[in-house]
């Protein structure tokens, strides 16, 4: 069976994380935008995520625009939607980009109704101690929480505003008032936002409409989900969570859209271990609040980790390579020593932030958290990069929490909850390389078994197995 297969009779998809982000979306999105969807969606956050858009064999970092524009030469739609925050200057510089490799976008759709990041909402969100050295939630500091901030107090500026200088004008000068430990120059701001509003304004539109549009007229719409359950501000471990609602419902409802009528939602998991950026709870993190404060400091991006570890790399123009099978990576992933081996499964499984390079905490794959985020977000599963840790040995799933004497297998958002609950595994055999893996019957007994003992726990039930990047590494049930 192929991902076409999975498609059979489906008129919109969502892709959606449901773990802490990084999950490896955009590969999947990346294939049903290119070979399936006419309209590619995205609801919610702003330039805090990050994904690898591949245009004329070269890898480009976008952070707002969905990696389906590539596909706008031919007719199709990309959309940015009510519910996303959105810094002009960020979508020029990807505008940019894509003029300079030839690539149009005619058929972009920018709603007239999402949010403007505005310059105060990112001094405010880089100087409020959100760093997560200073004890803060370690955000992306790009002014995604201010800007939601704003819009949840109502005071917000919209896309729309940006064309009626004088109501602009109006709201900026309202808006002063809370913004009071910034100086604060409403037509230096206005005349920093013109060019950019000009250059977006053909594009921008009543996106909801359009929405209702395609579903009517029967097109094949994608959503893209950003972050992940577990960072949603309504679902997610608050306050270590992002500021939008990046869970179906979010997504779905970020570009105008009932999630009642997404008819293939596709929840991402890593398995058989997990990762999350910046602070928050996380019970399976191996090494424990050390990993979580070494994850914290400066000086343990990816150069530092190979060069820190021994590990042979070369420079190249994108960054780093190196062989993530190089045995002093394989004995840190089997060490005895949970820290190192946390280590070693970030180093393995190449796992540093796309947006700000920071090292991903890793940890073993939580059940309980992963039945939580399917009673919200669904029951099909995606898991992806089981195949970075064919060199583990053995490896663990979490299927319920020790808290005192009690043992549960219900998640609960607290950090109370979380920071005390022991998890409690079973353990598994490791097994080898499985990249070159087609068919699922294919991957290895233990895997499987492991597969089987997850769906049961949660739910869940596992329709693909990403074995590589690539798109052909892929195992459709
Ligand atoms: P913010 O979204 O920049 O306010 O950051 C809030 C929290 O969400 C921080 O812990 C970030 O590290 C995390 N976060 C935001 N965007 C992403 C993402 O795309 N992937 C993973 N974590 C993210």
């Amino acid at each position: 069976m192929g991902l076409d297969d999975l498609l059979k009779g489906v008129q919109t998809v969502a892709i959606i994380c449901n773990q802490w982000g990084d999950t490896g979306k955009g590969k999947f999105s990346d294939y049903f935008a290119s070979q399936w969807a006419d309209v590619t969606a995205r609801g919610t956050g702003g330039n805090n995520a990050g994904h690898t858009v591949v245009i004329n064999r070269k890898e480009k970092i976008f952070h707002l625009i969905p990696t389906g524009i590539t596909n706008d030469p031919n007719g199709k739609f990309t959309v940015l939607g009510n519910g996303m925050a959105i810094d002009l200057s960020v979508l020029s510089h990807e505008l940019d980009e894509l003029d300079a490799d030839g690539i149009t976008y005619n058929n972009l759709l920018i709603s007239k109704d999402a949010h403007v990041i505005m310059p105060y909402h990112i001094n405010r969100d880089k100087a409020k101690h959100q760093s997560q050295k200073k004890g803060g939630i370690g955000s992306t500091g790009r002014g995604i929480g201010p800007c939601y901030t704003d819009k949840i107090a109502r005071r917000g500026i919209v896309i729309e505003d940006l064309f009626d200088r004088d109501r602009l004008s109006r709201k900026i000068n309202e808006i002063r008032r809370e913004y009071s430990e910034q100086k604060i120059y409403c037509d230096e701001i206005i005349d920093l936002l013109v060019p950019f509003a000009e250059r977006i304004k053909y594009f921008v539109r009543d996106t909801v409409s359009e929405m209702h549009r395609f579903i009517k007229d029967g097109k094949k719409i994608l959503l893209e989900g950003a972050q992940g359950l577990l960072l949603s501000i309504e679902h997610g471990t608050y306050p270590y969570v992002t500021s939008s609602d990046c869970s179906l419902n979010g997504t779905a409802s970020g570009v105008g859209l009932s999630a009642k009528l997404i008819d293939l939602p596709l929840g991402i998991v890593k398995f058989p271990f997990m990762t999350r950026v910046g602070a928050g709870p996380f019970p399976t993190e191996l090494g424990g609040r050390n990993s979580e404060s070494y994850c914290a400091e400066e000086g343990h991006i990816k150069l530092d980790e190979l060069k820190e570890y021994g590990i042979p790399h070369q420079t190249t123009e994108g960054g780093f390579r190196y062989n993530r099978n190089d045995p002093k990576i394989v004995d840190m992933v089997n060490s005895e020593d949970e820290f190192i081996q946390g280590i070693g499964i970030r180093l393995a499984a190449e796992e540093y932030g796309s947006t700000t390079g920071r090292p991903r905490r890793t940890g073993w794959t939580d059940g309980v958290a992963a039945k939580y985020s399917v009673g919200i977000n669904g029951t099909h599963l995606v898991l992806t990069k089981p195949d970075s840790l064919s060199g583990a040995k053995e490896f663990k799933i979490a299927y319920s929490y020790k808290k005192g004497s009690k043992i549960t297998d219900t998640f609960s958002r607290s950090e109370e909850f979380l920071r005390n609950v022991t998890p409690q595994y079973q353990s598994y055999q490791g097994y080898g390389d499985i990249k070159g893996v087609r068919s699922y019957n294919q991957l290895p007994s233990n895997l499987r078994q492991a597969i089987s003992d997850f769906e049961s726990f949660t739910g869940g039930n596992v329709v693909v197995v990403s074995v590589g990047s690539d798109r052909e590494e892929t195992v459709v049930r």
